[in-house]
């Protein structure tokens, strides 16, 4: 087999076997095809697509480059859960003491973020003391006592996707649809859950800009789920603003909180975090989505998903009395008067990653008391001096402008 040929093949839109997929991307975690091969195989990707039965091939290869979780050691109906990421999406937090306390077993792997998107094991290790390093026994026992463990990757799950994720970051090849649901999907296959909820963020702040490609990758990702076997439900919601008030880990982590107590109910956020979570409860315990609406609504009201928050992050180590937000605030003022018509998702989660909640490169550090709360909504009137935002300061005073998130007219 010779890797000019397949990348010829792809260039002239032909398919690809599994045989052809299997020797280039696994050469390539093998040293034995070069970056620049594999860069010119990703854009003949990109550019030409992949048919669904390529879509199947590519993805086994990712499977099979890595461990595979066995979850059958937990008891009851596992539900993953997976968004497709955005600026303020701290809908983990919320949606899995939610589930939890339905009976629903929760058992995330959850990733860090980079660049402007924060991750929810970030948004944990804001909290002192929390372990995001859980063995397999921890994990298995804690689901099984607690009903819910939310860790980073213990096994070595999909290394191909992780170099492959990698390259395509640094080659203008992340945007294509067959690439995305092969790599996502992958890892949820390879985590072991058999019924999985698909968060797919549309908007300027997500990397799917547009509702009909959503639909598209919703589509390809629940035919995988089918030739895999697993129920895979999709959500398509919207990322054109940042997802709640806050931007920043502990910040989100304390906006979490707040959504479990019952606050905001009249926020994007909780609109989602129902969605989501009713979702997973229908699919795991079969109830159609009124009634799991219901469910999931009487457990916020009564009090019971926050104290499963409590017990969980208890559980992994953590002391949420001993988290500190940073002590150095900034309120941004309006310079204008007129109606707030944008919220840019991307501007906020900049701002936020230089005031240093998240990492540009691999040695930075991280600033947990950090980030951005929202003051004002989109729809908002406000006038000459009204309060945008507030924004906590850590040692990193070079940011890019705040008022240049918001479009006021
Ligand atoms: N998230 C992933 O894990 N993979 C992609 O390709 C895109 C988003």
């Amino acid at each position: 087999m010779n890797i000019i040929e397949i990348i010829d093949k792809k260039r002239l839109k032909k398919e690809l076997n599994y045989d052809e997929i299997n020797y280039a991307f696994m050469g390539y975690l093998n040293g034995d095809i070069e970056s620049y091969q594999m860069s010119a195989l990703l854009m003949a990707i990109v550019l030409n697509g992949m048919s669904d039965e390529e879509v199947y091939h590519l993805t086994d290869v990712f499977i099979n480059s890595g461990d595979i979780l066995d979850l059958s050691k937990i008891n009851g109906v596992i539900v993953d859960k997976h968004s497709t990421g955005g600026i303020g999406d701290k809908t983990t937090l919320i949606i899995a003491p939610i589930v939890a306390s339905l009976g629903v077993k929760v058992c995330k792997m959850s990733g860090r973020g980079l660049g402007y998107t924060g991750g929810t094991i970030d948004k944990l290790e804001s909290i002192p003391g929390f372990n995001v390093n859980l063995t397999d026994e921890e994990i298995i026992k804690e689901v099984n006592t607690i009903g819910m463990a939310i860790t980073s990757q213990t096994k070595n799950l999909t290394p191909l996707d992780k170099v492959v994720y990698a390259l395509r970051d640094v080659t203008g090849t992340v945007e294509s649809i067959p690439l995305i649901a092969s790599s996502i999907m992958s890892k949820k296959i390879a985590s072991g859950a058999s019924k999985i909820l698909i968060d797919i963020k549309v908007g300027e702040g997500a990397l799917i800009k547009t509702k009909e490609d959503a639909l598209k990758l919703s589509e390809l990702m629940k035919n995988i789920g089918n030739h895999y076997n697993r129920e895979v439900r999709t959500l398509i919601t919207d990322m054109d603003r940042p997802l709640g008030r806050t931007v920043g880990n502990l910040l989100e982590v304390v906006e979490a909180a707040s959504i479990l107590k019952g606050y905001g109910k009249d926020t994007y956020l909780y609109k989602v975090c129902i969605d989501i979570a009713s979702n997973m409860v229908s699919m795991a315990l079969n109830t159609p989505i009124d009634d799991s609406i219901t469910l999931v609504e009487k457990v916020i009201s009564n009090g019971e998903a926050y104290r499963k928050f409590l017990e969980f992050i208890k559980y992994q180590g953590g002391r949420l009395e001993d988290a500190a937000l940073s002590k150095k605030t900034r309120v941004i003022k309006s310079d204008r008067m007129g109606e707030i018509k944008e919220i840019n998702a991307l501007k906020i989660g900049m701002l936020s990653a230089s005031l240093g909640s998240s990492k540009f490169s691999v040695d930075d550090q991280i600033d947990y008391g950090v980030g951005v709360v929202l003051n004002k909504k989109v729809g908002d009137v406000v006038k000459f001096g009204d309060p945008l935002c507030t924004i906590y300061i850590g040692d990193k005073e070079d940011y890019p402008n705040p008022l240049d998130a918001f479009t006021i007219e």
